[in-house]
């Protein structure tokens, strides 16, 4: 396999030369930086062990044990493994590499956080990452389409919710992915809470904050609801204060785009209901589109890190609806 070396943060990677991988080679994309930003932030301000159980090239792995974080590397391939082992001599870090499939790993070990970011869904391995992880679980999934209503038998299928499209569908995809992993955990007694969550175009990834006990599974549980006939889906807030605070306080080395929905979501993270999409409210209001700095500050409202065209405020529908047509008229 012909490699070529990278940087990414403080960090230099020997990955794959090819940028579009042949079936079972090793993958590494470039355009995956901000999910491995945003993680090694999160993990750092947690200051916990990392089980990377879907470590590919080790890029988030050896980024992280070059922090001094405690981290198991694993992924099946073994083009993988090697590439890690070289990773993490090529930066001088320490770090446990291991091959072995996921489920199997997941079922043998204990770890503070689990990080599974799988190809498409990671439906097959939340059960057992859940009885793995002790206080963390990050869970990414790149099967958007199924999540956020385009072939709802999918979901239905797949994530067991009723699904169908919506204008604000990438925040839809992932409240139904978190309420996927709410309800697995539910199976276990444990409440999983969302603290962090992100999307940016085939990508959704949510952090939970998981604490054991019935009752406090029971409390998540009640926060699932149906949303416009989707559901059920999580309704609560996507994102915790003191997380949120404390991976912006973090010093390590992060790309610009990682940066600006860093900052968005730290606006955004007071307002827990779903966006509105400007110009599908707009178009169902039959008037045009009004200036977004008009709306923002009428409504009081924030942009969102899910769309250039969506908006938050915690006003109630009908209100920012009425608000928005007296900007036309
Ligand atoms: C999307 S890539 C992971 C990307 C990586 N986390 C990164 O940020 O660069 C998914 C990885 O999961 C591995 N994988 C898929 N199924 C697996 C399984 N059952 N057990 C272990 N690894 C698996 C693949 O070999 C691949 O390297």
């Amino acid at each position: 396999m012909e490699l070529k070396e990278v940087r990414e943060g403080e960090s230099r990677l020997l990955v794959p030369a090819v940028q579009v991988p042949e079936e079972g080679e090793v993958f590494y994309n470039p355009a995956q930086r901000l999910s491995r930003d945003l993680s090694i932030l999160f993990y750092l301000s947690k200051g916990t062990d990392v089980l990377d159980v879907m470590a590919a090239t080790g890029a988030r792995a050896v980024r992280l044990a070059g922090y001094g974080l405690k981290v198991v590397a694993n992924d099946r391939s073994v083009e993988g493994v090697r590439l890690i082992g070289k990773n993490a001599r090529l930066n001088g870090v320490e770090l446990e590499v291991v091959q072995e499939d996921a489920s199997r790993l997941l079922h043998s070990r204990f770890a503070g956080a689990v990080d599974l970011d799988p190809f498409g869904s990671p439906a097959p391995w939340v059960h057992c990452a859940l009885s793995s992880a002790r206080k963390y679980l990050a869970v990414a999934a790149t099967d958007t389409a199924a999540l956020c209503g385009t072939y709802p038998r999918v979901s239905r299928r797949r994530y067991g919710f009723s699904a169908r499209k919506l204008p604000n569908y990438p925040e839809i995809g992932v409240r139904a992915l978190a309420g996927f992993v709410i309800r697995e955990a539910a199976k276990l007694e444990i409440g999983a809470r969302p603290i962090f969550a992100h999307a940016y175009r085939h990508y959704y990834r949510v952090y939970f904050e998981l604490k054991r006990g019935a009752g406090r599974a029971d409390s998540v549980l009640k926060e699932l609801g149906d949303y416009r006939d989707v559901g059920p889906i999580y309704m609560g807030n996507l994102w915790d204060e003191q997380t949120v605070k404390g991976m912006l306080a973090q010093r390590a080395e992060i790309g610009e785009l990682a940066k600006k929905h860093l900052a968005l979501i730290a606006g955004e993270m007071h307002h827990p209901q779903p966006f509105f999409h400007l110009h599908a409210l707009c178009r169902e209001l039959k008037i045009p589109a009004p200036p977004m700095s008009r709306v923002l500050e009428k409504t009081g409202g924030v942009r969102t890190h899910f769309s250039p065209l969506g908006f938050r405020s915690s006003l109630p529908e009908e209100e920012v609806r009425g608000i928005i047509a007296s900007l036309v008229s």
